[in-house]
Formats: C-alpha cells, structure tokens, sequence
C-alpha cells in the first residue's frame, strides 16, 4: 500500500493506473477505521482494479461548537487496517493541501443539506459537499462506495454527482452493525459504558417501526411517536429527530408509501448518533 500525502504526488501515481487501462475506486474516509470503513474498502476492491482510500479530517464539516479537534485519530492502526484490507493507495493530504488558501468556492445541494442532519448542522452538508468535490476531482474515479448509515449524505452527494456530471458510478453499501444492532460510528467511541448499553434500542425502534409498517400502519406521525417512545423508553439519550423520509428527495412523508426511510439522530452526553433504515419488503423476505 502506498501512503501519498499530496495531491500531485497522488495525480501523478493514479496517471500511471489510468494509462494502464486500470480501473479506480475510491472511498472518502475522516479515518478511525472501524468494520464499516473495511466493507466499504473491500466493496471497492471488488469492482476495482485499484482502490484509494482518503483520510482527512475535513474542518470544512465542522460546525464551530463541533468536534473537529477531539474527533478520534489513530494514523497508525487507520494505515495497517488499509493495508489488511487490501487497499492500494492511501491518501492522506494535510489540511494546507487541501486548503492552501482562502477557499471562495462551496457546493451547496440547496434544501436537500436543510433538513434532518442540516437542521441542527447548519454548513455541515456544504462542508461535506465541497471536500468530496474537491476529491473526486482529485481522485477521478471510476466509482466511489459510500456507506448508507450516513443516509442524507449519500442522497447529499448523489445528487452533486448528478447535477455536476461527475463521470463516476456510485455504490452505497449496507450499514456495518455490532451483534446487538448499533450502527458502526467512529464517535461510538464518545458514548459512556452505560449508553454503550442503552444505545442499541436505536435500531431495535428502527426495527419495530419496519414491523408496524409493513403490518399496514402508513401514519407516519403514529411511526414516529412508536420510535420514540421506544427510544426514550430504552435510553437516557434525547431526540434530535425522527422521520419518514422519501429516500431520494429527503422529504418529508406524512402518509407512507414505500420505499420509505425512517431517519433518526439521538443524543447521548457526549454522543450523537444517527441511523436509519429503508422499508422496501413485506416480512419475511429476505
Ligand atoms: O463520511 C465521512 O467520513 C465524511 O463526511 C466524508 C465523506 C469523508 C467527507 O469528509
């Protein structure tokens, strides 16, 4: 695996894969590995000729009272898991690299970036908009893999690669879950013992709001009233929010029709945690 730190180190390198006629995958990471970042990794080694994985915390995400300074890093355990994993090229530019100057250009997904996570993340979806454009004009992949835990930045993002013409297939991969259930998140690290415990009601509510669904209930005010007394039932944590969403448009649905995603964001003290899931079936498929 190769560690390339700067953007003509790596344009000069992937030239070298293109002329070769090799394909290119590419996963935008802010790095502390966990199995959710390897399934992505591996999703594109199996399409891919090559793969490049980039590890940037971006500061562009980041709201003011965020938390960019203590979001958990480990360069050295991040660089091994790459390499277990089978990644050809690790991109890790600095901050200076990827920002060298004042920066007079944002990609903004107009509403779609304003509701769920943008309501209480205002510049967060422009930040992650923005970083992306710039590498994947970096990358110019042939595919990118995201995860579909991050549910409204991959709905974000696929439609900046539609209405920008990025020359590119994407590939949104399953979320990565422990055995109880809770969505693997570098910032599960942030949660206490005891929330470590309580935090898997999260997607038990996300489960019986499937269930309800699929045994007929189409109100989604009933819905979420159901996930969050479940919610608040099972944790300390508070609500952010919870809603059925069309999994495209990110809009608000009040009679349900499939598919439909049901989003939620919960906070715990020094935890916020999002999840979701996407009702397409009757019970019983598989
Ligand atoms: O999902 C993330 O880790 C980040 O938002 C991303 C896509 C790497 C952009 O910084």
């Amino acid at each position: 695996m190769r560690i390339i730190k700067t953007i003509k180190a790596l344009r000069l390198c992937l030239a070298g894969f293109r002329r070769k006629g090799k394909t290119i995958g590419f996963v935008p990471t802010m790095g502390y590995f966990h199995k959710g970042h390897i399934s992505l990794m591996k999703a594109s080694k199996k399409a891919n000729d090559i793969t490049v994985v980039s590890l940037f915390v971006n500061p562009l995400q980041f709201g003011p009272r965020e938390d960019l300074a203590k979001y958990p890093r480990d360069f050295k355990r991040d660089s091994l898991m790459a390499k277990e994993a089978g990644v050809d090229i690790l991109f890790c530019p600095s901050p200076r690299e990827m920002y060298p100057g004042s920066l007079l250009t944002r990609i903004s997904v107009a509403e779609m970036s304003q509701g769920l996570c943008g309501a209480s993340r205002p510049g967060h979806f422009e930040g992650v908009a923005t970083v992306v454009g710039k590498l994947l004009n970096i990358v110019q992949p042939d595919v990118m893999c995201l995860g579909q835990k991050d549910a409204q930045q991959v709905a974000v993002l696929k439609k900046m690669v539609l209405d920008l013409n990025f020359p590119l297939k994407l590939n949104v991969v399953p979320t990565v879950r422990e055995p109880d259930g809770l969505a693997m998140s570098s910032r599960n690290v942030y949660l206490s013992p005891s929330e470590r415990k309580e935090a898997p009601a999260i997607y038990r509510a996300l489960k019986a709001a499937r269930v309800l669904i699929l045994s007929g209930e189409l109100d989604a005010t009933k819905i979420n009233s159901k996930i969050k007394k479940l919610i608040l039932e099972g944790t300390s944590a508070s609500i952010e929010y919870i809603s059925c969403v069309d999994p495209d448009s990110l809009k608000a649905v009040r009679r349900i029709k499939l598919p439909v995603m049901v989003a939620v964001a919960v906070r715990f003290s020094a935890a916020r945690l999002i999840d979701n899931i996407v009702v397409t079936r009757s019970i019983g498929s598989p």
